[in-house]
């Protein structure tokens, strides 16, 4: 049993998961974030403590830091905002890690979890999104060389496809405006994906960081043996896919079928799709951007079928697109920690 685990980002889609996995073999969760009052609902569990922080100053980080077992990083963004600095790409996955690899070396963490993406490479990435990516995974490689890992820190880096669940940004992004749209003009519709159920990637970190989990435990484990790529010097890259791949236009199809919605999807032509992420890029909260687009030109999937996890969207998906009653999150919450 680990006694505390403190997570970055365990405010978002993947981090509420997973801090309600953990709070169930660990004392202590502790959820750093910028703005504690927006997320009173974590609050509902005894052992998960949010707590406010900066964590791009080091001090503060390094301080938020100390005397946790396990760290677990999962601070991403899939837009940045003009003003740059903390909140760019870079800022916020590149930087950041930097400065978390720091404190995790001085802290002497034994345990770290990174949370980037299929397709992040410093410097081929298709879009500022992979590169930024891939270049926090080169500070998390370059910082454990450079220590020599003096820390002995055991880091393992996840690159999952699309993640899909209750509340995340996929289908309940695309539900309502294939609901308002008779014919759906889709940009990039044969790039290609493999999502990725959010419990089934929640298992998997839990194994990582050598807890017990739940039910299928054994096998999360065996999973992450088999799809683990050894770096040397305690880290180890481990890619994340559902367990089939899908074309956009199919996963768009889907989603009006299992809303029992008749629509007419139209592929559109390279141009047209740049167009329409220029446009939409500029509209608050940027439903798709230029930098989006060009992350759909590199496919989101995993070349090693032992990386593909159990869980469909066919069997998960139906029970929450479409829905329209979904329960309140402090039901969710409540009801995920009594499972
Ligand atoms: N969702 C997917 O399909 C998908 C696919 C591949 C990889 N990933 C990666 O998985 C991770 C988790 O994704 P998610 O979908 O759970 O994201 P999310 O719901 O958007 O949550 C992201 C979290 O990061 C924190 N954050 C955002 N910008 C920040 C900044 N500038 N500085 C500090 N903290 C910041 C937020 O915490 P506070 O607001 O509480 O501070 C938030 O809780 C990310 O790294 C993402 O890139 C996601």
């Amino acid at each position: 049993m680990l006694k505390k685990v403190t997570i970055l980002g365990g405010t978002g889609f993947v981090g509420s998961q997973l801090t309600i996995d953990l709070a169930r073999h660990c004392e202590n969760v502790t959820v750093l974030t910028r703005r504690k009052q927006r997320y009173r609902n974590l609050k509902v569990l005894s052992n998960v403590h949010l707590k406010e922080c900066n964590v791009h100053n080091t001090d503060e980080l390094g301080a938020a830091l100390a005397g946790s077992d396990a760290v677990i990083n999962l601070v991403g963004i899939l837009n940045q905002s003009n003003g740059g600095g903390d909140n760019s790409f870079f800022g916020a996955h590149a930087e950041l890690t930097r400065k978390v690899v720091g404190a995790v070396q001085d802290c002497k963490i034994s345990r770290y979890i990174h949370m980037s993406a299929l397709g992040a490479d410093a410097e081929e990435g298709s879009s500022e999104y992979l590169r930024s990516k891939g270049e926090a995974e080169r500070h998390i490689e370059t910082g454990l060389h450079a220590a020599e890992n003096t820390s002995n820190c055991q880091t393992t880096l996840f690159r999952p496809s699309v993640i899909f669940g209750e509340d995340d940004s996929f289908f309940n992004r695309f539900a309502p405006l294939v609901r308002a749209m008779l014919v759906f003009p889709l940009a990039c519709p044969d790039a290609r994906m493999s999502p990725v159920y959010v419990e089934d990637l929640s298992n998997m970190m839990t194994a990582a960081l050598g807890l017990p989990g739940e039910n299928d435990a054994a096998f999360f484990a065996d999973k992450l043996e088999q799809c683990s790529i050894d770096k040397g010097f305690g880290l180890r890259a481990v890619e994340i896919c559902g367990p089939r791949d899908y074309s956009l236009r199919e996963l768009v199809q889907f989603t009006a079928d299992t809303m029992g919605l008749k629509r007419r999807i139209v592929g559109l032509p390279d141009w047209a799709a740049r167009a329409q992420a220029k446009v939409m890029g500029v509209l608050p909260a940027a439903p798709f951007s230029t930098d989006n687009y060009l992350s759909l030109q590199t496919d989101s999937v995993c070349e090693n079928d032992n990386c593909r996890m159990p869980t469909s969207i066919e069997a998960v998906v139906p029970r929450y697109i479409g829905d329209q009653g979904l329960r309140s999150d402090q039901q969710r919450y409540r009801s995920l920690a009594r499972r």
